[in-house]
């Protein structure tokens, strides 16, 4: 097991009814005006938006509002909610969406209590020294945002989609009720398992020999348990149970505990994506599912072992020949299991069918993000990042 830091300082408000304890945490983090932050109208129609506020109100604190985050949320969005915050003087910020909500707070967290531009910090020019606290009501299970040290933030000048860390942007709350998730479009709650079961699989190949005994078993068993729970929410959307596995499993896959002694893991299919979604605004857990079969296939020579497992473990595959064999099996019954769902496995079936110029401008673009190289499996580079969007195709 390699040397680690694992820091999971966020409080989980977890089942039915939650929703109505937002005031009280609200409260007991001192806020004196937050700032109600949400999506393009799911929340509204819903009536999550107004239990809040009357949540709010009933706890005697006072919100600003601003709605209108995209998914893949945008710089401009962010700008405007840093100024608001401002003029408004919001203490604290409370996203009540998903991933893209979340993120779009915290970086208006990062804003609001740093000056300056905020994209500086998704730009490699400065790093972030504080951030507004935030708290979260979650609404969709999938990029763990509710209690991950990253925001995502999109670009619009030059459609550039950057991710930053820092524990200062972890929510010092997260309020999730797995009954707002029943809501969801059947294609968001497929993209949510699969951005899920990829937050776990990105540490799970990790290019390590040293043994992992325990977190190897948390990883296998959180897998086999989205894979189990995602196709009973095929056929049962309002499946409680099964919501609240893959609600519980969002967080715990991305706030760290799977990657405790892997060194890491590779996260070179969350690079090619989020160029994806930059370039072409498509749902990231769709995007991860269109590309990680050919990144599979790409790498697998590189640790055989370790995807034969995987088939074995985590997808019940009989073992072939050798470990090559059992592997590639392993491949295509995730993408098996991609296509049961209702999940791309390659980049027509995501509806998006890039130039040869396009391709060069997602490698290029993604190059630059991870300055150069990527990947704990194998080290990819610009033209291994083509190579694997060509073969997507
Ligand atoms: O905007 P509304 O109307 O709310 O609709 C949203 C949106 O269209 C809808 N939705 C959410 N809750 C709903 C609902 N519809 C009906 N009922 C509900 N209860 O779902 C759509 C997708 O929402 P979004 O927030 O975009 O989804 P997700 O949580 O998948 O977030 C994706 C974003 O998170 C980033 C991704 O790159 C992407 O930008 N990620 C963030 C990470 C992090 N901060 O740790 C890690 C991830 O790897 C990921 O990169
Ligand atoms: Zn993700």
């Amino acid at each position: 097991m390699m040397n680690f830091n694992y820091y999971t300082p966020t409080r989980v408000v977890f089942g039915r009814g939650t929703l109505d304890q937002t005031g009280e945490l609200v409260k007991a983090q001192g806020a004196k005006k937050v700032l109600i932050h949400y999506g393009g109208g799911s929340a509204k129609r819903s009536g999550v938006l107004d239990r809040v506020k009357e949540s709010l109100a009933a706890a005697g604190v006072g919100y600003a509002e601003l709605g209108g985050v995209v998914p893949n949320p945008r710089l401009s969005l962010v700008r405007e909610g840093v100024e608001l915050c401002r003029r408004e003087g919001v203490d604290f910020l409370l996203p009540v969406g998903g991933g893209s909500v979340i993120d779009s707070a915290k970086a208006i967290g990062y804003g609001v209590a740093n000056g300056g531009d905020v994209w500086d910090f998704y730009d490699f020019k400065r790093t972030p020294a504080a951030c507004l606290p935030v708290g979260a009501v979650l609404t969709i299970a999938a990029a763990g945002s509710e209690m991950s040290d990253s925001s995502v933030i999109t670009n619009e000048d030059g459609w550039v989609k950057r991710g930053i860390s820092s524990d200062l942007c972890r929510p010092r709350f997260a309020v999730m009720d797995p009954e707002l998730t029943m809501t969801l479009p059947p294609y968001q709650t497929a993209s949510g398992c699969v951005d899920i079961l990829m937050h776990t699989m990105e540490r799970y190949f990790n290019g390590q020999a040293e043994p992992m005994v325990l977190t190897d078993a948390l990883a296998e068993g959180l897998m086999r348990t989205v894979i189990d729970a995602s196709h009973v929410l095929v056929r049962e959307p309002d499946n409680y149970a099964a919501r609240a596995e893959v609600m519980w499993a969002g967080s715990l896959s991305h706030n760290g505990l799977t990657g405790c002694g892997t060194g890491g893991g590779d996260w070179s299919c969350h690079k090619l994506e989020h160029e994806l979604g930059g370039l072409f605004d498509v749902a990231h857990g769709a995007g991860l599912a269109a590309v990680w079969g050919s990144w599979a296939r790409y790498v697998l020579d590189a640790d055989p072992a370790r995807f034969a497992r995987f088939a074995e473990k985590v997808l019940g595959v009989e073992p072939g020949a050798d470990d090559t064999e059992t592997a590639l099996r392993g491949v295509a019954a995730m993408e098996g299991y991609y296509r049961s769902i209702g999940m791309p496995t390659s980049l027509r079936e995501l509806g998006v069918e890039p130039t040869e110029a396009q391709i060069e401008e997602l490698a290029e673009k993604c190059a630059v993000t991870v300055h150069g190289r990527m990947g704990a499996v194998k080290t990819l580079r610009k033209g291994d990042m083509a190579a694997i969007y060509r073969a997507a195709r």
